[in-house]
């Protein structure tokens, strides 16, 4: 079976292929950042004009569509280019997909949620607040129309390609000593790449359908920073709160954006809402990366 994950060279998508590459054929596409993933054939490819040339080269029998602008602020300041890749390029890659008979998979964000209530099921209806999130809705309106399934992930961390995330950011100042800020008034649902990954291996192979929250347990910004200190031995003193009205974000960001796990823990069997779990595995990943 081939499967084809866009935006490989993303944090979600660079462990999605590692996760997947011994059981399928794994096709990745990058576009600005080249990689290699043993086991993984890597191609680069602009998911704007290359969609017709990814879906009919390789074929696929399963599309994980991940590209996108994921720099919330960045859409809310370029809304042609994100609204031209997260919608046009979504639209035309899925739609390609669809005729050639691959089953859908797209990921997605708790930001198509307006945080004011949090704990967000499957079953909510999203209300986006900012460009971002509106322009994730609008593909997974697509992704649903033709059949396809959505998996909801927030405020990704851990190691390997891609922007830098705060979960990192925060592990990295903590282990040299450093102070780091974090806000205490707004929620969301840490979740560690590896663990999508592995989500991504069961949902495949049991042919999941449907829309999923796969998601860490809630914890504002703060909480997280702390558990860092906290699983990693490191000084929690030096986590400074702050207000999410103290930071000047060109985008709004919801206040509490964090989703309902439940269905996914029932479904994949994975320990979700453990911290200690999920903080013991970046741990191993940051000192492995500090020693090659
Ligand atoms: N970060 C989070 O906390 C979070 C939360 C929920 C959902 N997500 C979703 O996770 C996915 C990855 O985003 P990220 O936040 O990890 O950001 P990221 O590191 O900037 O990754 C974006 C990915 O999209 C690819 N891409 C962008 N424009 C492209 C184009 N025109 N053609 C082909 N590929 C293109 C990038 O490829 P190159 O780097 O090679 O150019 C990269 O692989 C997105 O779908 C995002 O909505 C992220």
């Amino acid at each position: 079976m081939i499967v084809l994950i866009t935006g490989v060279s993303s944090s979600p998508g660079y462990k999605t292929a590692i996760s997947l590459a011994n059981r399928y054929e794994v096709i990745g596409a990058y576009n600005e950042h080249p990689i290699n993933i043993p086991g993984v054939t890597t191609v680069k490819a602009n998911v704007t004009r290359d969609y017709a040339r990814l879906i009919n080269d390789y074929r696929p029998d399963v599309v994980i569509h991940m590209a996108a602008i994921g720099n919330v602020d960045q859409c809310e300041e370029q809304l042609e280019l994100c609204y031209e890749i997260n919608v046009v390029a979504s639209r035309n890659l899925l739609t390609t997909a669809y005729r050639s008979g691959s089953a859908i998979y797209y990921l997605s964000t708790d930001y198509v949620f307006d945080g004011e209530r949090g704990m967000y099921t499957e079953d909510d209806p999203p209300r986006p607040i900012n460009y971002y999130g509106l322009t994730k809705l609008l593909a997974e309106e697509v992704a649903r129309t033709l059949g396809g399934s959505i998996v909801r992930v927030a405020w990704i961390y851990g190691t390997g390609p891609g922007r830098q995330n705060f979960g990192r950011t925060v592990a990295e100042k903590l282990m040299r000593g450093e102070e780091v800020t974090a806000i205490i008034d707004q929620w969301s649902s840490p979740t560690l790449n590896i663990i999508i990954g592995e989500a991504f291996e069961k949902l495949i192979s049991m042919k999941f359908t449907g829309i999923l929250h796969v998601v860490g347990p809630r914890l504002s910004r703060f909480e997280f920073a702390k558990a860092i200190a906290k699983y990693f031995g490191l000084n929690e003193s030096l986590v400074k709160p702050i207000r999410l009205s103290d930071v000047k974000y060109k985008a709004k960001r919801p206040r509490d954006s964090s989703l309902s796990n439940k269905r996914a823990m029932e479904l994949l069997g994975i320990p979700l809402n453990d911290i200690g779990y999920a903080l013991s595995i970046f741990k191993k990943e940051i000192e492995m990366e500090k020693h090659t």
